[in-house]
């Protein structure tokens, strides 16, 4: 996901460029809103953490972008390209580092495993867009 403080500050271009660059294959892709329910729904392995609320509010604040990325190791290789979760920390070259403004507006999602990759798709995309 690209999420909503990346897409108001005009980053969709740089980002998905990036992406393309790294060797990541657009499988999917479209620009959606979450309700706060659905936002709540997405991160509900959070949902006992001190952040959630402010998570939920900020992911249901604004247009996001949703993908299916294929690569070989794509899990892996997109976590070394999106950065550590606190832009302070991420690395030079990464997505956040470049467009992040701090760990709650960290400009990117990634799934951190190939069976979370699945559920998010399936949570975003239906039939067709998935081929
Ligand atoms: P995601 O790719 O978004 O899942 O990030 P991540 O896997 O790098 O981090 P994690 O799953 O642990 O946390 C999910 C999201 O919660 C992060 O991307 C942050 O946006 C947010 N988050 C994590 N820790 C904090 C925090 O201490 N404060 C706030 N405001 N947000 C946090
Ligand atoms: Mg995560």
């Amino acid at each position: 996901m690209i999420k909503p403080d990346a897409v108001q500050n005009g980053h969709i271009g740089g980002i998905l460029d990036m992406i393309c660059k790294a060797g990541f294959r657009i499988v999917a892709l479209k620009q959606t809103r979450l309700s706060a329910e659905k936002a709540g729904e997405f991160y509900a392995v959070h949902k006992e953490r001190p952040f959630y609320g402010e998570l939920v509010e900020f992911m249901s604040s604004g247009h996001l972008v949703a993908a299916i990325l294929e690569k070989d190791n794509a899990v892996e290789d997109f976590r070394n390209l999106i950065g550590a979760t606190n832009p302070a920390n991420a690395a030079e070259g990464t997505i956040r580092k470049k467009y992040a403004e701090s760990i709650g507006h960290n400009a990117v999602h990634g799934s951190d495993s190939d069976e979370n990759a699945q559920i998010e798709g399936d949570f975003f995309f239906s039939g067709l867009e998935k081929f």
